[in-house]
Order: structure tokens, then sequence, then C-alpha cells
């Protein structure tokens, strides 16, 4: 029997992606892998029904670790791979870029290094960004053909990553995907991100910071259409072929975190939760104005489409975040406390 091996298990969406693999696939088997890093956490894949427990193993491994991942290829024949695991914050790339350098690029260097030697004909999906292209004006989109422009270092390494990945397509015939996804919204989503960051400081009355004048547009997709997308083309896409995937579902900043706060309200009849707690802060360096992505590749070639509405998509996950409370503080009771400290206490005073 074969693996499917899925890293990044621990963090938002591969955490996701779990569930809804094991959920759909009653045969299939994962071998998942994790370095735990501050966006890492076991607890997120805590709900697996028992049955599905069994079908699931975990290794932790940091994927820069050539040791280690070879030592998972030889003692675990691997079907092909999906690779999320990443270091995935803008604001911390900016910070500290040599950390995204090392996972994103090298990471991804060294897995796809490990499955063109171990994989035999298995696939290699690469879990990517629409962040890749740069950014937009007030109209237009994204499609797989527009040139790569990253701005943060963060898209600067998913982009060199894309790049290593179509090299061992080009050079050594491995059969790999790329994704290009827009933002996620959803369950387990590590709260640096800005609906859980939005979510857990209105609950808490504290500061909601939006950079700039807020008006950043974002295309938000929940969490699960993106985790359908990405099933649908490692089964049905064709190798070596990039596939942009969106909502069709622009939102300015400042709209999405006045949404927060009237669903929030109405959820907790809290009215200390209003825009008065909201604060504009220095805009973040080299911030990309406008992203939207054409996805009609994959609606037309694969027959996807988002099956989650927004309002529903928005307000399930609003209702997840106010029962998953002690989820929040748990996982940010480390490492993130200090950062968020550090780099956003004093601006918002
Ligand atoms: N969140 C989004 O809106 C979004 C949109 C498009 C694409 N993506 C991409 O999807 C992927 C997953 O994003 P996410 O939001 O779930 O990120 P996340 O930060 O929540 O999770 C990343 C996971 O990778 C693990 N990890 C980090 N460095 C590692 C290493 N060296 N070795 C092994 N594991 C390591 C972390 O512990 C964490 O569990 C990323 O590749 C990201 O670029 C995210």
């Amino acid at each position: 029997m074969t693996d499917l091996l899925v890293t990044g298990v621990a963090g938002f969406i591969g955490s996701n992606f779990v569930y809804h693999y094991l959920r759909r696939y009653p045969d299939d088997t994962i071998i998942g892998i994790d370095a735990l890093t501050y966006a890492g956490n076991l607890e997120n894949l805590a709900s697996l029904p028992e049955k599905e427990k069994t079908r699931f193993r975990f290794v932790k491994a940091d994927i820069t670790d050539r040791q280690a991942i070879e030592n998972i290829f030889r003692k675990h024949p691997v079907e092909g791979i999906i690779h999320f695991a990443a270091e995935s914050h803008v604001d911390r790339s900016i910070h500290d870029p040599g950390s995204f350098l090392r996972t994103n690029v090298l990471g991804t260097g060294n897995l796809l290094d490990q499955a063109r030697k171990y994989l035999k004909g298995g696939q290699f999906l690469q879990v990517s960004t629409d962040e890749v292209y740069g950014t937009l004006g007030a109209t237009g989109s994204f499609s797989e053909s527009t040139p790569l422009d990253p701005h943060s270092p963060y898209s600067a390494s998913k982009a060199s990553a894309d790049l290593l990945v179509k090299a061992y397509f080009d050079t050594y015939g491995l059969p790999v995907f790329i994704t290009r996804c827009s933002n996620n919204y959803g369950p387990y989503q590590f709260p640096e991100k800005l609906i859980p960051l939005i979510i857990r400081n209105a609950l808490n009355h504290q500061p909601l910071p939006v950079y700039g004048d807020g008006r950043q547009v974002r295309d938000w997709l929940y969490v699960d259409d993106h985790c359908n997308a990405i099933d649908l083309v490692y089964r049905k896409g064709t190798p070596g072929g990039i596939y942009n995937i969106g909502g069709n579902n622009e939102w300015e900043n400042i709209e999405i975190v006045k949404l927060i706060i009237s669903l929030l309200q109405e959820e907790t009849g809290d009215l200390g939760i209003n825009e008065s707690l909201i604060r504009h802060v220095q805009d973040r360096p080299g911030h990309d104005r406008r992203y939207a992505i054409d996805s009609t590749k994959i609606r037309s070639e694969l027959g996807w489409k988002p099956e989650i509405s927004f309002p529903d998509g928005i307000r399930s996950t609003i209702k997840w975040y106010l029962t998953h409370r002690d989820w929040v503080e748990h996982v940010i009771s480390g490492e993130y406390q200090l950062f968020y400290q550090e780099n956003y206490g004093a601006r918002l005073g």
C-alpha cells in the first residue's frame, strides 16, 4: 500500500486538506510531515474521526533536512506529494527573509530532489500563491501566463520555488503541477492573518490594525474550495500545468474588517465590538494593492467551481472561531505573542 505524502499538515490549509482527503477517499492513507514551527499545531488534526486517524501517520520533519526526508521515502512507499509546507506570512518575510529562502526555496528543492529519486512516476503538486504575479491596478486579473513579478520576500521565495518545480518537469520529466490560489479563509487559520486576527482582537476589544488606507483588494476563497481544487488538479490535471484558483470574490481589507465587526456584533450581542476599534497603521513596505485571479482554466478544463458562498463561509468561520477560543489562545501562546508585541505593539499604542 502506498501513501500520499502531504507536507505542512499541521498548518492552516494542510490540516484542512487532511480532513478533506481522508473523508473523501476512505481507502487512502496519508503520511503527513511538518516541522511544527510556530504556525504548525498538531491540535489542528485532533478532530479526525478515530477511523480516519488509522489512515494518517505523522512524522515530525523539516523539509530542508535531507536525511530526514530521504528516510521517509526509504521507509514508506510514497505514491505522490502535495506540498503545502512553507513560511507563509508576508510580514515575517520582511523581518526575517532568510527563513523564507531556507524553507520555501531550499526545502522545496530538497523535496523535488528526493521525489526525482524515489517517486517512480508519482506526481508532485506545488501549492503556490497568486502573490507570485505581483500587483494589479483597478481592473484586470492574473492568468496562468501573467509574468512572475513578486514584491515581498515571501512571494519571491514562492516564485523561486515554482521555477524549481518547473525545472524538474522540464529537465527530469517529474510529473508536477503548480496551483496558485488567492487568499484563503476558514477554520484553523493561524491568528496572525487578517480574518482570524481581527476576530480575536475584536472579541477582546483590542485595536484592529489596518494597513494604510485599508483599500488593498484581495480575492477570498473558502479553504475547502481550495482543497477541492488541489485534489482535482492532482487527480485530473495535465502534468507540467499551472492552475490558478480564485473565488471571484474581491473585497477591500477595510470592508472585510467592517463586515467581521458587524457579524461578531450580531453573533455575540457585544456592542463593545464596533468600528471605533479600527486603527490605521503605517502601510507594509512593498504592499501589493490588488490581486484578482482569472480561474477560467481550472473551471473549463477540470470543471471546478467554488461550492461555498462568501456569506455562508464567513459566517461559519466566525462561528468556528467563537467556539474555538481556547484553540486560538493555545496556538498563539508561544513565539507569536513576542512577534506581535515587537512588530505591532508600538504602533497600536
Ligand atoms: N493562506 C493562504 O491564503 C494561501 C493562499 C495561497 C497559497 N497558500 C500556500 O499554501 C501553503 C499553506 O499555507 P498556510 O496558510 O496553510 O500556511 P501555514 O503557515 O498555516 O502552515 C504552514 C505549515 O508549514 C510548516 N512548515 C514551515 N516550515 C517548515 C519546514 N521547514 N519543514 C516542514 N514544515 C514546515 C509549518 O509548521 C506549518 O504547519 C503555503 O505554501 C502557502 O504559500 C496559502
